[in-house]
């Protein structure tokens, strides 16, 4: 089996994830941008935070790593770069780096955090809220259940980077930041579109394995989590968990 990689949708994205920069809300009150800042916003997505942060009249660049991305970014008029996070090339350029919901898709947190501190002024702030230890758990499992009466590989259920706080912080530390705050916070999260829709943004590459199959397998996985992740009223949430954090660089 062949792994494929995640493609982004941007018009998908906003109807079924629409509430991902909507509820970036507490990460931007951490970051709190000030006018004349100059902020890199890593992962920016299609660019909705990001037009939040510009609002304040900080100077701000967008990075993604998907073209798709990048270009309804700048359909919004940001400046935004196609840039893999694992390599910034930024040099001591940012008086804050921020990034929502986009950390967990690098895997190389080291290589990450590392890039970084060198984009950051010294004394500069590095704001971010991504998926913790137990993020999607429930979720995650229904579709290794699958992935395993099915024959197919359970690896590709779980693509993502969710530390704890102990270990994130101590990645942190052991790159030249020191840690101001940090939190890991459970947030049963409302799926306006359901849990089909859900699956059919964040995890198509575990679904494409199945082939033909594919809509059968989506259909076991939904199935397997309607008892706990659908209420009576047919409305369904995810069972994310956010690290949030601010650091600085020392
Ligand atoms: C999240 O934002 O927590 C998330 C995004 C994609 C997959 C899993 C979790």
């Amino acid at each position: 089996m062949t792994q494929q990689s995640q493609t982004w949708s941007p018009k998908a994205y906003a109807r079924d994830a629409g509430f991902v920069p909507e509820l970036g809300a507490a990460v931007f009150d951490w970051l709190a941008p000030e006018a004349g800042e100059s902020i890199l916003d890593l992962g920016c997505g299609d660019g909705v935070l990001t037009q939040k942060i510009v609002a304040t009249g900080a100077d701000v660049t967008g990075v993604d790593a998907s073209p798709e991305f990048v270009a309804a970014a700048r359909e919004r008029s940001l400046r935004v770069d196609c840039v893999d996070g694992h390599a910034l090339a930024f040099d001591g350029t940012f008086d804050a780096v921020f990034s929502n919901a986009a950390l967990h898709w690098m895997t190389r947190p080291a290589d990450v955090v590392a890039g970084v501190h060198r984009a950051l002024k010294p004394g500069g702030r590095f704001v971010a809220e991504f998926g913790g230890h137990g993020n999607v758990a429930a979720i995650v499992t229904a579709m290794v259940a699958v992935a395993r009466v099915r024959g197919g590989d359970e690896s590709l259920a779980h693509p993502w980077y969710f530390p704890t706080q102990a270990e994130y912080a101590a990645l942190l530390t052991a790159n030249g930041f020191a840690v101001d705050r940090i939190a890991l916070i459970p947030r049963p999260t409302p799926l306006p579109t359901g849990m089909d829709a859900w699956l059919g943004v964040f995890r198509e590459p575990f679904f494409a394995q199945f082939g033909e199959a594919r809509d059968e397998a989506r259909a076991e996985v939904v199935s397997l989590l309607s008892s706990s992740l659908c209420d009576e009223a047919g409305n369904w949430s995810a069972d994310y968990v956010r690290l949030r954090v601010a650091a600085h660089r020392a």
